[in-house]
């Protein structure tokens, strides 16, 4: 008798365990490390934000961001790290870019969908398709 309250006891415990530790549902993704898009932007925008760099580049997310260390398995992109030196130059071309627009435009860039639309200046202004812009080597 004792004994099977105590194995129930354990059992509702377990479950409520269970369901204490289900983490609630996210509505916003939670970016971990951002300077200049918006944290509030969410997933769909950053996809866009990011696959329109890697075209207008000509390069794939790794291209800027490194991989997981080693021994965190399984390995994956941390899109999040600073390590690539590439992501940190990127962050100063989107600067750039950004104050382009802005000085000679009067075009303010908020990293929304319209600014994907709208931008005067963009990556592809200078990349077109490469990751170092053509330097005229064609005709060296
Ligand atoms: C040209 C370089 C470049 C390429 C290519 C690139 N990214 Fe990024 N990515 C960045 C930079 C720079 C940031 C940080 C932006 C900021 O600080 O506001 C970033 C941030 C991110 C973040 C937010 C990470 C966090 O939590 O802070 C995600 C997710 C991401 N990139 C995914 C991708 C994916 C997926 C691809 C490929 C489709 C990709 N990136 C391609 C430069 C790049
Ligand atoms: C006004 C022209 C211009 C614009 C706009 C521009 N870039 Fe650049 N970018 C350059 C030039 C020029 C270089 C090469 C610099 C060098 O050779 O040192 C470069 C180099 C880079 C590199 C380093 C590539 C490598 O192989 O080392 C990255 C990454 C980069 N740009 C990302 C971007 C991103 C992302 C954007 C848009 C947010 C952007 N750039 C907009 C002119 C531009």
């Amino acid at each position: 008798m004792n004994k099977k309250i105590f194995i129930y006891a354990g059992i509702s415990l377990f479950i409520m365990g269970g369901i204490a530790a289900t983490p609630p549902p996210q509505e916003k993704p939670q970016w971990k490390n951002l300077k200049l898009i918006p944290q509030k932007t969410n997933e769909e925008l950053m996809d866009r934000i990011m696959i329109r760099y890697s075209r207008q580049l000509g390069i794939s997310c790794r291209f800027c961001h490194s991989v997981t260390k080693p021994d965190v398995l399984p390995k994956r992109a941390d899109f999040a790290s600073d390590e690539n030196p590439q992501k940190r130059i990127a962050r100063d071309m989107m600067r750039m870019t950004d104050k382009l627009n802005k000085k000679y435009f009067d075009f303010k860039n908020d990293y929304g969908f319209e600014s994907l639309r709208k931008s005067v200046i963009t990556c592809y202004t200078c990349h077109r398709g490469l990751h170092i812009p053509n330097k005229m080597k064609l005709y060296r």
